[in-house]
């Protein structure tokens, strides 16, 4: 059995690659992408500091879709073509991550819970093509920086390489 261990650490970069290793542990051996992307979102709510929502959604055709999360329940499908809604839109749109400190202040921003202030999506690619996102919300302003980035998306590239994605 899988048990989360608390990470005491002066600083983010120790904290982000101790959590790197504790998620290639819980990913070990397992492929699939509903079990894979379920665990993930499961130990990025549990082990980051004031969360309201960490989860995925997927690329289906022109539309993200969601997929397994942590948080209340979301909206459901964000277009992407032919042109991108929301933080998550854009994400998966332009391929690259986005720190929103602000989310009243970022143009179409969708407000799936009330209690988000601010966000970071980092988008998943498989093959040079945008497959789905990451979405972290916090209630706290300014919650994301440079740090969290580097290391969630250095823990999104763990998932890519452990999971199959040919089933979406
Ligand atoms: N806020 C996101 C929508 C997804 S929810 O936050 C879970 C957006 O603007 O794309």
């Amino acid at each position: 059995m899988f048990e989360a261990q608390v990470i005491a650490s002066e600083s983010k970069a120790v904290f982000y690659s101790d959590l790197n290793k504790q998620l290639t542990g819980l990913l070990e051996g397992e492929h699939d992408l509903m079990a894979n992307t379920a665990n993930f979102s499961s130990l990025v709510f549990l082990m980051l500091a004031d969360l309201n929502w960490a989860g995925f959604y997927f690329l289906r055709g022109n539309d993200l879709v969601l997929g397994p999360f942590q948080g209340k329940p979301a909206c459901v499908r964000i277009p992407v073509l032919p042109a991108p809604r929301g933080v998550c839109g854009n994400a998966a749109f332009h391929k690259k991550t986005f720190v929103v400190p602000n989310v009243h202040e970022f143009p179409g921003h969708i407000a799936c819970d009330s209690a988000s202030n601010s966000e970071i999506v980092i988008p998943l690619t498989a093959g040079g093509k945008a497959v789905g996102v990451l979405d972290v919300d916090s209630p706290t302003l300014a919650r994301f920086d440079d740090e969290d980035r580097a290391g969630l998306e250095t823990m999104v590239k763990t998932l890519i390489a452990k999971t199959d994605f040919s089933a979406l």
